[in-house]
């Protein structure tokens, strides 16, 4: 496990920095009005929309939607991991980062996410000691070996052995009501509730080599897990859980990291074994998909590493099919700089068996000698038209053009709009009027359909913890939290964490409160909620919270009212509650 930086040094260190230094060290800021502005170097543009804001401590692009405190700018900008950010801002401070708090002193820890990467973390640990200790080891450890894995590469990845029986890890893990219900939460552990009993719990994974999924920052999060047994599904994965997000996270990614930046490439492949075999031969720049289709999140991730993704598919039909997949998820990425290609392997083959049989350096080669995204594009479109004649050539045109839209970078669209005409015959140009790609201010416009994506008007919770995360001082204008407390709203608890939190610390910043909950699995919704614009004026701020709280309370007090009718419904009230209920009512009928 990472090494653990104690929470209250974080917030030093916080307190100690300013994000316009930082920033403006790296990419040079310009004063406008209350903020900084700057070109985003996150994403491509000519009119800035990178701004900076030093009371809140926070950065946001209007036009990519990048956002976070001065600890995320140097992982973004940086490549770097939050540890090594941390490293990198306390020697800019000159602060000493303290020796790191000890495994029983994280286990105390209440947060329920620590305690489940702890749990799952424990896991991992276990299914790697029974592939050294389990009596039924060797139908492991020879499977292991038949594939060519070596000792080494084995522990490197953390690979393990989940042994064939109902009740291993129950019995290592499960030993209190706590533990078992973190092991069902983590997706390790099922529950099955037959008839009335307290219901049983068994293993998950039985009988299968266990490869741990690590998130971004290094900590693991889920499993895929190989059968040995013929008995299930070839691979069976972590399900959703609070921590594990099976279209977001990439296999190998953490390790790969550093090579990708080096090789300034990502090479994405499709299986777990795929990306050991290639790193054990030494191909370090390598991911895959956990089993799903390409997302729009796998590329914006890796795009951020590397401006070079290429794709490994089988050549089969299939692969082909997950290759046009994974183009039209590529195409609304590709600013200009960036590009993607795709190798489609011999048709029973993949990055595993081919490492294996011609080795490192001619896998390279393949990889080197990808088929560009531009050219796997019109390859498969002009298989569909006859290019003799005019109807096929004004077909081609009527099909590639909506696609060239959604590239984002001007150049390549242009340069593919030039390849489109040579085809055609006829000069075929981007079409005007649609404002949707070719608008005259992409600014507003990228942020407009950002706003749209995340579904308009927010709930009134997530409304009161915007405005909360954007203006600490706020919190003073609540008096009454513990009644808010009660009312059964999603992330109201949320809100009203981060209300103590303000309430605690009258000098808050948006970006030392982001920070406290940077493990929660919410973080990114809350970054977003830092960064909305809510179109709120500064001297109608307050009397606009007072209105939201308002309205919480009064869902508060229509929850508490329905809850006593549905009382009422089973037993007579007692006095105090038929009270409560009339007065509800009467305040009811008044509005
Ligand atoms: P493959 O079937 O290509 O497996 O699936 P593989 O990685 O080459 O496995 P080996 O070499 O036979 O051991 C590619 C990926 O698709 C997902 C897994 O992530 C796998 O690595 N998958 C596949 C599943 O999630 N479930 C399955 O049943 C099969
Ligand atoms: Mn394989």
């Amino acid at each position: 496990m990472a090494r653990l930086i104690p929470r209250e040094f974080i917030d030093e260190l916080m307190q100690r920095t300013d994000i316009v230094d930082v920033i403006d060290s790296m990419v040079p800021l310009q004063k406008k009005g209350r903020e900084y502005m700057a070109c985003c170097p996150f994403h491509d543009e000519k009119t800035p929309s990178f701004t900076v804001s030093p009371q809140k401590q926070f950065f946001y692009c209007f036009g990519c939607g990048e956002s976070g405190s001065a600890i995320d700018f140097v992982m973004k900008y940086q490549n770097l991991g939050f540890i090594e950010a941390i490293e990198d801002l306390a020697s800019r401070a000159g602060l000493e980062i303290p020796h790191s708090i000890t495994t029983s002193e994280f286990t105390t820890s209440h947060d329920h996410a620590n305690r489940l990467l702890e749990i799952v973390n424990k896991a991992s640990l276990w299914f790697q000691e029974q592939l050294r200790v389990n009596p039924d080891r060797k139908t492991a450890t020879g499977y292991l070996g038949s594939r060519g894995l070596t000792v080494k590469i084995i522990s490197e990845f953390g690979i393990g052995y989940a042994p064939d029986s109902w009740n291993g890890l129950c019995n290592e893990l499960g030993t209190t009501p706590s533990n078992l219900a973190s092991l069902v939460t983590a997706g390790l552990i099922n529950h099955k509730q037959d008839g009335k009993g307290p219901g049983r719990h068994y293993d998950r994974f039985r009988g299968r080599i266990m490869f741990p999924i690590e998130d971004s920052r290094g900590r693991i999060v889920g499993f895929g897990a190989r059968d040995l047994t013929d008995k299930g599904p070839k691979y069976l994965n972590s399900p959703e859980t609070p921590l594990f997000h099976k279209g977001r996270e990439l296999y190998g990614l953490h390790r790969a990291r550093r090579a990708i930046g080096k090789q300034n490439r990502s090479i994405v492949v499709e299986g777990y074994m795929d990306v050991v075999s290639l790193v054990q031969f030494g191909i370090e720049n390598v991911v895959a998909a956990l089993g799903t289709a390409t997302t729009p999140y796998h590329v914006q991730r890796l795009f951020r590493l590397a401006p070079d993704i290429v794709f490994c598919f089988d050549g089969d039909q299939a692969g082909r099919n997950a290759a046009w997949k994974a183009l039209m998820t590529t195409l609304p990425e590709l600013r200009d700089g960036r590009q993607a290609s795709f190798l489609f392997l011999d048709e029973g083959e993949d990055p595993d068996t081919t490492v294996r049989s011609v080795g490192a350096e001619d896998f390279l080669k393949k990889i080197d000698s990808a088929l560009p995204l531009t050219d796997l594009l019109f390859e498969n479109l002009m298989a569909n038209v006859d290019l003799q004649r005019m109807d096929g050539r004004a077909k081609l045109a009527s099909m590639v053009k909506p696609l060239l839209m959604n590239i984002p970078g001007t150049t390549l669209r242009s340069i593919m709009f030039d390849r489109l005409s040579t085809y055609c015959g006829i000069t075929v140009k981007p079409d005007e009027t649609d404002q949707s790609s070719t608008s005259q201010n992409p600014t507003t416009d990228t942020k407009q359909r950002l706003e749209r994506n995340l579904g308009g008007q927010l709930p009134l919770v997530a409304q009161a913890i915007s405005l909360l995360l954007q203006s600490p001082k706020l919190a003073s204008q609540v008096s009454n939290f513990s009644a808010l407390d009660e009312l059964l709203v999603n992330g109201l608890d949320v809100f009203v964490d981060l209300l103590y939190t303000c309430r605690e610390n009258p000098n808050m910043t948006t970006a030392r409160l982001l920070e406290g909950f940077r493990d929660r699995p919410y973080h990114s919704r809350l970054e977003y909620l830092a960064s909305r614009d809510h179109h709120v004026q500064d001297d109608v701020l307050i009397e606009h919270f007072g209105e939201i709280i308002q309205k919480l309370l009064a869902q508060l007090r229509k929850q508490r009212h329905d809850q006593l009718i549905e009382k009422s419904c089973q037993r007579t009230l007692e006095q105090h509650e038929k009270e409560e209920l009339l007065s509800l009512q009467k305040e009811r009928v008044r509005q």
